[in-house]
């Protein structure tokens, strides 16, 4: 199978909508990507096509780390969604490699995100709480995630990850 990532056009909308929808079994995902693309800033949105058809997504939104107000320099990575019928083959780890690119083109020092540490394990994401990053007090702490970009530069995000408002309507 063919799969290309790029970034989301506005013609993506719907379909990346519908896909939020069908992975999370919930509107609140796709709820949450609309509100983020009208009011994050910078938005890091691709899409994965196969035959022409967008099979999966994912989104960076800027987030703020201890005295770091948000900014391009650490983005949280969130959500990722693949469409159902196309799980399994690899789209998942193609949206997530290509995006840590894209981050790291767009000036991203780190990325953080909430997730099994068995799946972004592969992609270099280790335990944020190890390196001095938590997420709302200790409760997330197995599942909150960091991978530094910029070699030498997590040190200088210390303390609590803070995503835009709108993760808190989730
Ligand atoms: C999680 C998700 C994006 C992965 O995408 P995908 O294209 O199916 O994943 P890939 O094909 O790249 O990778 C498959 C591998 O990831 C593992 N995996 C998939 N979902 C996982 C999860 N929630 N926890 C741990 N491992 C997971 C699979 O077991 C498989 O492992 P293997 O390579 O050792 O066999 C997709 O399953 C999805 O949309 N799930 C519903 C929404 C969701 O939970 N999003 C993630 C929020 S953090």
């Amino acid at each position: 199978m063919d799969c290309i990532v790029r970034p989301e056009r506005p013609t993506d909308h719907d379909p990346v909508r519908e896909i939020n929808i069908l992975a999370f079994e919930t509107e609140s995902e796709a709820d949450l990507v609309d509100g983020l693309r009208r009011e994050a800033d910078p938005v890091i949105s691709l899409v994965a096509e196969m035959d022409g058809q967008v099979v999966g997504h994912v989104l960076f939104t800027p987030v703020a780390i201890g005295d770091t107000p948000a900014g391009p320099a650490a983005m949280g990575l969130a959500p990722l969604a693949v469409h159902p019928e196309f799980q399994d083959h690899g789209i998942g780890g193609e949206l997530v490699r290509i995006g840590l690119e894209a981050c790291e083109t767009a000036g991203t020092e780190v990325v953080v995100t909430l997730g099994h540490p068995d799946y972004y394990r592969r992609f270099g994401f280790a335990p944020a709480i190890e390196e001095g990053i938590s997420y709302i007090g200790r409760e997330y702490d197995s599942f909150f995630l960091v991978r530094e970009l910029v070699p030498g530069t997590l040190a200088k995000f210390q303390g609590e990850v803070h995503y835009h408002r709108l993760f808190e309507e989730l």
